[in-house]
């Protein structure tokens, strides 16, 4: 694992980036004013609510409610995590990420070399793989079979599939130099020993099909055999470059063809997903011979709104798509669509692809059954609705699942279907299902205190911090947000920050979710009265502290007499209410301020 990224290199990344150049490298923008807009590219819209401002260093949609920074952009825009994002980002500025040193430096040095070289082997082999489809004496053979599979050069090319030629050990003479060499090839599964200490490749006179993580990174391989015994497809086992559970074929391939991603369509075989680029569906992806994970859906659901879930109507298929539906129940938001798709018997998209047209297959793809209805026909399969225990059943099945839903949309469409089945009301079916814990503060629920007011105002025009002292009695204020709110100040004195690094200090923190409504909060105030609310708002603090403190004073003091510094301070505290109540108006002390 790399080391951390230091957060001064984040500070210094998001200075020199511009947000609007990034945002316009993937989604062109019009000047609006000060600001800059486009069609919201999170969300179907028709006219721009999609704002980028140059000012906060911030991109906020009006429609839909997504927002960040050039980061954030990135990870939403590009499907990509956090390191992942400040990795591009720093590329697209040639700036080097620096990583911070952990207790053991060598031994972090040592490792990244070592991802460095794994990636740089695993790239080696593919080339190595498609460069025998074209030498190989076998390679006419091999190329007569894709053919008659249906794929064009063109096509091999993109997905840059290979062979892996019939002799034992052509990969390992290929890409080893020493024996260091050798031992990754076995680390990476590329290479076999056995027991007497033979080595041999892994992958034999297969046609090979290399798998890429999100980043484009070749991390293992499929391979299909092309006549004769053994399995059909030999996978790469996991690696330390590997991980199954979180890597999809040909998500990258989708990623490169489109810059918005309309919808994912998951198939279950390499074939699939190359017979459909083939045939111009390019946003397929396979999940690597085993269930869609949790991580695989989010994996998706970040750079798409609509996923199709495409299986075989076989058995393995059906219970391939209940599995991907339960993985999903707790990533349901408003605005996601998952659907399922299921194929006659005998075929795959592939077969039908070839055998019906690529607009039958888009066809098919808009009639796929919807997640309420696939969920409640799943379950009502075995049971006899007409039966007041088949009734009970279901809803004891429904329950628990429905509970894990976060959205209020899913979780409504669910709750009415399922008091349909069984006879009842809504309102009653509702009453039996407990409500998931909100996954944020609702955005239309967020109520306005004076202290959200502040942080939010100080959030989105940082260089208020300037017009104000920090007062650091202040922190004993009792109401809730002091402490966020004078950890803000402070952070924005010290440095000029805008809105985009000011946020960036607090992602990961249990403060990040409000903090992020409130920066895209809507104030509804003139520009020139920004300040004046602001400070109207910090006197009202000093003022509140002003009456706590002169309470607790005296409530101390009946039960002993006050310090000589305590009468003193108590004094303060009344002189500065007094001239509150005769020195006038909020407006005469406002021009106190610079
Ligand atoms: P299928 O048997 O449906 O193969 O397996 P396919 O994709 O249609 O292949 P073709 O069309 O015959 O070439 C679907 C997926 O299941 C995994 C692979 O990921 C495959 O793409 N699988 C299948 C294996 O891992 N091993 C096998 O032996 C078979
Ligand atoms: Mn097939």
């Amino acid at each position: 694992m790399a080391g951390l990224i230091p957060k001064s290199f984040i500070h210094d990344l998001l200075d020199r980036a511009d947000v609007v150049e990034v945002v316009d490298s993937r989604v062109p923008l019009k000047k609006a004013g000060r600001n800059y807009q486009a069609c919201c590219p999170f969300h179907n819209e028709k006219s721009p609510s999609f704002t980028v401002a140059p000012d906060k260093q911030f991109f906020h949609c009006f429609g839909c409610g997504e927002h960040g920074n050039a980061i954030d952009f990135l990870m939403r825009y590009d499907g990509l995590e956090f390191p992942d994002a400040v990795e591009e980002l720093a590329a697209l500025l040639g700036m080097e990420v620096p990583r911070e040193t952990s207790v053991n430096p060598q031994a972090e040095a040592r490792k990244r070399q070592q991802a460095a070289d794994d990636y740089q082997q695993m790239e080696h082999a593919a080339k190595f793989f498609a460069h025998q489809l074209r030498r190989h004496p076998n390679a006419p053979k091999v190329i007569e079979y894709l053919k008659g599979r249906g794929l064009s050069g063109e096509i091999v090319k993109a997905f840059q599939i290979g062979y892996a030629p019939d002799g034992w050990d052509e990969l390992l003479k290929a890409l080893s130099k020493d024996q260091r060499s050798k031992d990754q090839l076995v680390d990476l599964k590329l290479v076999n020993r056995n027991d007497n200490g033979r080595y041999y490749d892994f992958f034999r006179d297969r046609i090979m099909f290399p798998i890429r993580d999100r980043r484009g990174r070749v991390v293992g391989f499929g391979g299909r055999i092309l006549e004769g015994d053994g399995p059909k497809y030999l996978n790469s086992p996991e690696t330390r470059v590997f991980h199954k559970g979180r890597e999809l074929y040909g998500f990258y391939e989708v990623k490169q063809a489109h810059r918005q991603i309309e919808q994912v369509v998951i198939v279950e075989g390499y074939m699939d997903v190359v017979a459909l680029a083939q045939a111009g569906i390019d946003f397929a992806v396979a999940s690597l011979g085993t269930a869609t994970t949790t991580d695989q859906l989010q994996m998706l659901f970040r750079a798409t709104r609509k996923v199709v879930c495409c299986y075989d109507g076989d058995r393995a298929g059906r219970d391939a798509a209940w599995r991907a539906l339960e993985n999903a129940l707790p990533l349901l938001t408003d605005g996601l669509e998952l659907s399922f798709l299921f194929l006659p018997d005998g075929e795959d998209p592939d077969t039908l692809v070839r055998k019906e047209g690529a607009d039958a297959f888009t066809a098919r793809l808009g009639q796929a059954q919807s997640f309420t209805s696939y969920f409640f026909s799943h379950l009502s399969e075995q049971l006899d609705l007409a039966s007041d225990s088949g009734r009970a059943a279901l809803l004891s099945q429904a329950k628990p699942l429905i509970e894990r839903i976060a959205s209020d949309y899913y979780r409504e469409a669910l709750l009415a279907e399922l008091a349909r089945l069984l006879r009842r009301e809504v309102s009653q079916v509702a009453a039996q299902v407990k409500q998931a814990p909100a996954t944020g503060v609702k955005r239309e629920e967020l109520k306005i205190t004076p202290m959200r007011r502040a942080i939010a105002l100080l959030l989105q025009y940082p260089q208020l911090a300037q017009e104000v002292p920090v007062h650091d009695a202040l922190g004993q204020l009792k109401v809730p947000g002091i402490q966020v709110f004078m950890q803000l100040h402070k952070q924005a004195r010290e440095q000029n920050l805008t809105s985009a690094q000011l946020l960036e200090l607090w992602r990961g923190t249990r403060e990040e979710k409000l903090l992020r409504q409130l920066v895209t909060w809507e104030h509804h105030l003139d520009q020139d009265k920004i300040s004046q609310e602001f400070f109207d708002t910090f006197l009202y603090f000093i003022d509140l502290f002003v009456e706590q403190r002169a309470n607790e004073l005296l409530a101390k003091e009946r039960v002993a007499p006050l310090t000589h510094a305590e009468k003193k301070e108590y004094m303060a505290l009344m002189q500065h209410r007094a001239q509150k109540n005769t020195g006038g108006d909020d407006s005469g002390q406002g021009k106190q301020r610079s």
